[in-house]
């Protein structure tokens, strides 16, 4: 595989992927999204510091990060633990990291060490692996339990029915600090079609609560194209990428500035 230095690459245009913003551009959408975010709050009479904005990160490199922390954006989400481990090092100490994709049980130990929060639980399996690692780096771990709310084949997640009845084992666990739930919903173009799939985790939500008889404070859902609908159906953490850095970068343009990117 051919390599291309570092110096070389960025000074050539062709080769800067389309989404390294300038730190101008980054404030900007920053703004916004938080004005968005607010405006969102107050349709709903919620209040404005009721939701969190956590950065999707994911395939950008530390630079994009630093800039936006730079900016104030303390949470960043991760969906891959080789990325993870790679960028996190590199980046502000201050920053905050939830884990977001499908965590597989023989990287759940890198997890632990670099992730404040997962936001992935979809499993027993999983839980007790991320229980176990934790006792041996004397920690807890705050998660959340994804739910797939749409039934998708495509999707992970727990069905709803079955989290319910692992609600108590899962609880029991005396690493593991259950916060809320998490959902990605089926893509849509047309946000208001998220709506329901946001109010199913609430409702379901509610239904865990009673269930554990203890309030789960975190619903994290929407992203770039459906957050404000999701605030107004009670997000509290809304994961944002797109609309913030731009498109994510595809492996050929991140192999072309990162020596050493293989993936
Ligand atoms: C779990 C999860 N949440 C949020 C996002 C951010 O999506 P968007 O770029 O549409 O804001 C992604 C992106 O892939 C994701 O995987």
């Amino acid at each position: 595989m051919q390599r291309v230095s570092l110096e070389k690459a960025t000074s050539n245009k062709k080769l800067l992927p389309p989404n390294l913003q300038t730190n101008c551009q980054l404030t900007e959408n920053l703004n916004s999204i938080q004005q968005r975010i607010r405006a969102a709050c107050e349709r709903a009479g919620r209040a404005p510091d009721s939701v969190t904005l956590l950065a999707v990160s994911k395939t950008h490199p530390p630079e994009t990060i630093r800039a936006a922390a730079d900016c104030g954006q303390v949470l960043f989400g991760e969906n891959k633990i080789q990325e993870a481990k790679a960028k996190i090092p590199l980046c502000p100490g201050k920053c905050r990291w939830h884990f977001i994709g499908h965590l597989q049980s023989n990287k759940v130990r890198d997890a632990v060490e670099l992730f404040q929060m997962i936001q992935s639980v979809d499993s027993l399996e999983l839980a007790r692996e991320i229980n176990k690692r934790c006792e041996q780096a004397a920690r807890k771990m705050p998660v959340l339990l994804e739910v797939n709310v749409a039934g998708e084949a495509s999707k992970f997640g727990y069905p709803p029915e079955k989290l319910l009845a692992e609600l108590q084992e899962l609880n029991a666990l005396p690493r593991i600090e259950i916060h809320g739930l998490m959902t990605v919903p089926p893509f849509v173009t047309d946000a208001e079609k998220a709506r329901p799939h946001f109010r199913r985790l609430r409702e379901l939500k509610e239904r865990a609560e009673a269930v554990l008889g203890a309030p789960l404070p975190q619903l994290s859902m929407g992203m770039s194209g459906d957050f404000e609908v999701a605030i107004e159906e009670g997000a509290t953490l809304v994961r944002i990428g797109t609309a913030l850095f731009g498109p994510r970068r595809k492996s050929a343009d991140r192999k072309a500035i990162e020596p050493g990117f293989e993936n």
